[in-house]
């Protein structure tokens, strides 16, 4: 079983998020000998342009139409990610919140991969089908402020939302989230939502069957 942790913090040894994904990849580690961990760090991942030769390949690629030797040759940058990213069973997600969404490599990440023909395509009605099958998720999240449920602050939490929707879209619906809230309001709350955070983390780690259903992702274009 392969998981890919996709970690979007900068702060490596200091980060609360990484604690509680530690906490979770050591559980899982623990149960599933098999267990094949890829690190992708957006911080310093050298991501593929999402603009110039890239964005037109885009659009001309969901049109249907061939492109040329240089778009080509860029564009397998592109295509180098996506296949990464679906060589995984299980992904981990390593996430702050910054300002009630993602950071912003995680969104250039998503705009990099998330491509028609490879993570979805549209069917002869124009809907669309997602191509990502048989995959789990866990997004570890923290936040500096409280938007739990019982929160007033609950409908600022666009992150949680976001990654449902955009990993459902592309067709991860087993998704999993452990939200460490509130880390940066007194030393004592961080400290009380950080042990729940950790023990939920390696309750769900324990707890679940994560064992492959399959890599049944099918690209419409070779990637
Ligand atoms: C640029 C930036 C924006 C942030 N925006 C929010 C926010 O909207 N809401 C919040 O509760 N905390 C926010 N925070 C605080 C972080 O979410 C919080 O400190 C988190 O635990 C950091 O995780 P890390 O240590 O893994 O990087 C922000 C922090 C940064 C650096």
């Amino acid at each position: 079983m392969k998981l890919l942790h996709i970690i979007a913090t900068p702060r490596a040894h200091e980060s609360n998020t990484l604690k509680v994904s530690t906490a979770f990849l050591d559980s899982l580690n623990a149960k599933h000998k098999d267990l094949e961990v890829e690190t992708i760090n957006l911080f310093t991942e050298n991501l593929p342009n999402v603009a110039g030769d890239n964005i037109e390949s885009k659009y001309t690629l969901s049109m249907g139409q061939p492109i040329d030797k240089r778009h080509k040759e860029s564009w397998e940058q592109i295509e180098t990610q996506i296949k990464h990213f679906l060589s995984a069973d299980l992904y981990l997600i390593s996430t702050p919140m910054w300002n009630f969404g993602i950071p912003y490599v995680l969104k250039y990440y998503i705009d990099a991969i998330v491509q028609p023909g490879y993570l979805y395509k549209y069917n002869e009605l124009g809907q669309p089908v997602p191509l990502a099958l048989g995959k789990k998720m866990v997004c570890i999240t923290s936040r500096g402020g409280d938007y739990s449920e019982h929160s007033p602050f609950h409908v600022y939490d666009f992150q949680e939302p976001y990654l449902r929707a955009i990993f459902g879209y592309v067709g991860i619906t087993d998704v999993h989230f452990v939200n460490a809230q509130p880390m940066d309001i007194t030393p004592d709350l961080r400290a009380a939502a950080l042990a729940g955070a950790l023990e939920q983390a390696r309750n769900l780690a324990s707890n679940n069957v994560w064992s492959a259903v399959g890599n049944a992702a099918g690209a419409a274009h070779s990637a």
